[in-house]
């Protein structure tokens, strides 16, 4: 079945890097679909034939006095199909609340978006009540929900198979949302949890920045 990969390189790469990856993407063929969510200047680099284009954050007025925020509109009229909203270094450094984050995930939906909505417990063994409450209050129709549970983002550390499908489940009771999985996600470890887990996809942060491990990524998923 087609999965959703989405690659987000945050405040990472240059130029050079930038163009060197996305020529080769052009020639990594996959059945899946394959988002690349780039920092905000490189969105603008070369042919895309294997995969679409996301960005990791949008403001969420159209337009106006807000010095140094970028609109959805904008990341549409650059080609961007999908945004990542709310990552939880967004809501850690820039203080996104669940009430903005739904309102830039509302502002990507109007310009012709995809938000991808990140979610996720603090620390292992939190209450599951609490996601289920950020996404009350983060969450609107035509979201992917991106379950990353923070003690697991570039820890090397996942949570086991069962631990992410009792949050699928519930995200799934309350949501007709696909769910996807990110945190500490590579090449060894994607099989398992794409296979056993029921999520849609993954968000991959550290291990898309090397593209050879991207692309093993990529090509494992069948
Ligand atoms: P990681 O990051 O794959 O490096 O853990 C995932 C994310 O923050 O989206």
């Amino acid at each position: 079945m087609k999965k959703l990969l989405v690659a987000n390189w945050k405040m990472n790469g240059n130029k050079q890097f930038a163009q060197n990856f996305i020529e080769k993407m052009n020639d990594v063929h996959t059945e899946h679909d394959v988002v690349l969510c780039l920092p905000f200047p490189y969105l603008y680099i070369g042919e895309r034939k294997n995969f679409s284009l996301g960005a990791q954050d949008c403001h969420d007025q159209e337009k106006g006095a807000y010095t140094g925020d970028v609109s959805a509109s904008m990341l549409k009229d650059f080609g961007c199909k999908y945004v990542i909203i709310g990552h939880s270094e967004r809501r850690l450094y820039h203080g996104e609340t669940n009430q903005k984050v739904r309102s830039k995930a509302e502002a990507a939906i109007s310009s012709g978006l995809i938000p991808i909505v990140c979610v996720g417990e603090k620390t292992h063994g939190d209450n599951p009540d609490n996601i289920m409450q950020q996404c009350a209050e983060s969450i609107c129709k035509g979201c992917i929900i991106a379950y990353e549970p923070l003690w697991a983002i570039g820890t090397g550390i996942t949570p086991n198979v069962d631990e992410i499908n009792q949050v699928v489940e519930r995200l799934n009771i309350g949501y007709n949302a696909p769910v996807i999985y990110g945190g500490s996600l590579n090449p060894n470890n994607v099989v398992h949890i794409m296979r056993d887990a029921k999520i849609s996809g993954l968000l991959i942060g550290g291990a898309s920045l090397d593209f050879n491990a991207f692309q093993q990524i990529v090509h494992k998923l069948i």
